[in-house]
């Protein structure tokens, strides 16, 4: 893993935003994988603007989505759908017909997962997956126990979770209980795996996740075992990270041609 602390989430997400830019200028067909909440919105403000200030294309590129709610359609202001057009697609170039989201309404889900999977897998497999981190761990929507190997599947969210995201729905009791998500196996598959956390409250999900035991009791550990994770940081989420010293001492000292 590559642990990168930067001053704020702002320059964290500048950081990412460097990484998946130069990801498509090498690449222009490259397929994205996004994740959804609060975290990777300054990255896709970043994407937007350097898609309108510096041309960055986004037009070959095919996107798949982590996750999505279970029986909301993709109309629900909260959607995930809804999330990903109002902070990201209408604002680039991506064509329509490459952008996939999980379908909440599908009425056979085990089917529709394996149609998924298969999607990512004819579109060559995901060279990049943004993911942020919930308070206990999980990635995309693998709560903790999730299995390790697993793909994508329907989910049921913990309570926490759902509280997390309580706001768009009412409260607690009218967020969705299921979730269609990427399994850990799925994301693991995926060429490259982007991690940004910010604040506090991530800061010991964070440091279980890196410098702790790989278990699925924190799913984000299965990472470690990833060849090519970077993880973002603000210095926040990165304050219980017992070596936050030296991964700084690396990234300070990295030479040109590996700097983003
Ligand atoms: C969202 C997702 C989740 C979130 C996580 C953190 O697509 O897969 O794993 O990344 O719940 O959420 P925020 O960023 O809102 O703290």
């Amino acid at each position: 893993m590559e642990i990168i602390i930067q001053p704020d989430s702002l320059q964290a997400s500048q950081v990412a935003a460097r990484i998946v830019a130069r990801l498509v200028e090498d690449k222009p067909r490259a397929v994205l994988g996004f994740a959804t909440g609060s975290t990777p919105l300054p990255l896709y403000r970043e994407l937007v603007r350097m898609h309108r200030e510096s041309g960055l294309d986004l037009s070959a590129a095919t996107t798949f989505n982590l996750d999505e709610y279970v029986g909301i359609s993709p109309a629900h202001p909260s959607s995930y759908h809804s999330y990903m057009w109002a902070h990201l697609f209408s604002h680039v170039n991506i064509a329509k017909g490459r952008i996939n989201i999980p379908d909440g309404l599908t009425r056979d889900i085990p089917a529709y997962c394996r149609q998924y999977e298969q999607a990512i897998h004819s579109a060559g497999g995901i060279d990049i997956q943004i993911l942020g981190i919930g308070t206990n761990g999980h990635i995309g929507f693998n709560e903790p126990t999730s299995s390790l190997s697993s793909r994508t599947r329907i989910k049921t969210l913990t309570e926490e979770s759902r509280r997390h995201t309580a706001a768009g729905f009412g409260g607690p009791e009218g967020v969705p209980t299921h979730v269609i998500t990427m399994g850990l196996g799925t994301i693991m598959d995926s060429r490259m795996c982007l991690l940004l956390a910010f604040g506090k409250k991530k800061a010991r999900a964070v440091a279980r996740a890196v410098e702790g035991p790989v278990t699925a009791m924190v799913p984000g550990s299965v990472l470690q075992m990833h060849p090519r994770t970077v993880v973002v940081l603000d210095r926040e989420a990165a304050s219980e990270l017992e070596m936050a010293g030296y991964y700084t001492w690396v990234y300070d000292h990295k030479p040109d041609w590996q700097r983003y």
